[in-house]
């Protein structure tokens, strides 16, 4: 896994917003794996900002997200849904056709599942996937114990999880959807690339685990080190529990200074 410590949330975005733009830059008609949560807003920002200021087209991309929670209608102000469109799609020339994002009724899951899968191999595949992480160490809504070769299914969350979420559900754990639509570990892992963020001490085990822990369903994240392309885009607080730093620090330095040399 590649890692990159930044000092800041500002630059972690950036440098992650440039690596996607890269890619699509390369290739127009980019598949972008989302997610939602708090830590990739800032991406969708600067995206959105090099669409509007220096025409960044995203017109041919096609999109998969991660998952949505059922129970709630899509319309919903906290549904994953309602996420994207206000932080992300309503800020970029996508077609709307383009967007998919799991459903957010039970009925009928199996079968949207299996035609979620096969639209994102029709599609050819997730180019870049975005992750961000729970605290627990999940990804997308893989909970901990989730088969490290899962595909999109419905999927219960947890205390922590519904906890994490309460207060966008008006503050009580009650109010949270308990079961959501995910696409699986496996799904995540057949992503050309992974882009893993993750911003904040509150991270920090859960990135120490996943980087330099023992790979294992109770940190989803973990399978991230069998990926043979993942980068992890973090800030200092989140990188605060690893033990290379230092290391890290030096492997990105040294690649900065080879592409610097080479331009
Ligand atoms: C939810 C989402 C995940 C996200 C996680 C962390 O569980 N399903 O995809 O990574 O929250 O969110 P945040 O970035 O707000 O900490």
């Amino acid at each position: 896994m590649e890692i990159i410590i930044q000092p800041t949330y500002a630059k972690l975005v950036a440098v992650s917003a440039q690596i996607i733009r890269d890619a699509l830059l390369k290739k127009p008609n980019l598949v972008l794996g989302l997610a939602t949560g708090s830590t990739p807003i800032g991406l969708y920002e600067a995206l959105a900002r090099m669409h509007k200021i220096d025409g960044l087209d995203f017109s041919k991309v096609t999109t998969f997200n991660l998952d949505e929670y059922v129970g709630i209608p899509s319309s919903h102000p906290y549904s994953y849904h309602t996420f994207m469109e206000t932080h992300f799609f309503s800020a970029v020339n996508i077609s709307p056709e383009n967007c998919h994002i799991p459903q957010s009724i039970v009925v009928g899951h199996e079968e949207f599942c299996e035609k979620y899968e096969a639209a994102i191999v029709n599609a050819g595949g997730i180019d870049i996937q975005v992750l961000g992480v729970g605290k627990d160490g999940h990804i997308g809504f893989n909970e901990p114990s989730s088969s490290l070769g899962s595909r999109t299914r419905l999927k219960t969350l947890t205390q922590s999880t519904l906890e994490a979420n309460a207060p966008h559900f008006g503050g009580t754990v009650d109010a949270v959807p308990k079961m959501a639509i995910t696409m699986g570990v496996g799904t995540i892992m057949e992503a050309k690339q992974c882009l893993l963020l993750a911003s904040g001490e509150s991270k920090a085990e859960a990135i120490a685990h996943a980087v330099e822990g023992s790979i294992t369903a109770e940190v989803p994240a973990s399978v991230l080190q069998m990926h043979p392309r993942t980068i992890a885009v973090i800030d200092e607080g989140a990188a605060s529990q690893l033990k290379r730093v230092d290391y890290y620090k030096q492997v990105y330095a040294n690649k900065q200074k080879l592409l610097s040399q080479e331009h």
